[in-house]
């Protein structure tokens, strides 16, 4: 894990969990090239997502489908975002009817300016399968 500075790095991964699963995906795998940033930790304000060529953004699903409300106090700053790498991540449930829905709110808002290059979806805590496949996504092996 590396120290969020943004200084060396044009990769960077930012997460919103609610409960910790979505958390857990990132903690416990391997993220050493990138810059982390734990969403619940900073004011939506202070909230930037920098130069990085590549963004990994993770959030859980909410409600009906849909995000966070901190992603609706970001609402400037993701829709300003153009020319990134985006990828989308985060757990759900899928006893809820829209699985996952979050990720494809985000998919909507971003993918006209940016190249949404996956969205991985997973139930509930990450199982070991879903932590290797989401490792090999952030080693680019897939
Ligand atoms: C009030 C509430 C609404 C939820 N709505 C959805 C939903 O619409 N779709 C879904 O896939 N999961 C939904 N979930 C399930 C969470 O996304 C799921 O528990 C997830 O694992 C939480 O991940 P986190 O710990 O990273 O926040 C909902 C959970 C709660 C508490």
């Amino acid at each position: 894990m590396r120290v969020a500075m943004g200084l060396t790095c044009n990769k960077a991964i930012y997460f919103y969990s609610m409960s910790g699963n979505t958390k857990a995906l990132v903690e416990k795998c391997d993220t050493t090239d990138y810059d982390l940033y734990n969403m619940a930790l900073i004011k939506p304000e202070d909230l930037s997502f920098g130069e990085y060529e590549t963004l990994f953004i993770g959030t859980s699903t909410v409600g009906r489908g849909v995000p966070h409300t901190y992603f609706r106090e970001i609402y400037g700053k993701l829709i300003s975002l153009e020319n990134r790498n985006i990828g989308l991540f985060g757990s759900g449930n899928s006893i809820y009817d829209v699985y996952c829905g979050a990720l494809d709110v985000l998919e909507e808002l971003l993918s006209s300016k940016n190249n949404v290059i996956l969205k991985f979806k997973f139930e509930s805590y990450p199982t070991k399968n879903v932590l290797h496949q989401f490792q090999e996504i952030l080693r680019g092996d897939k």
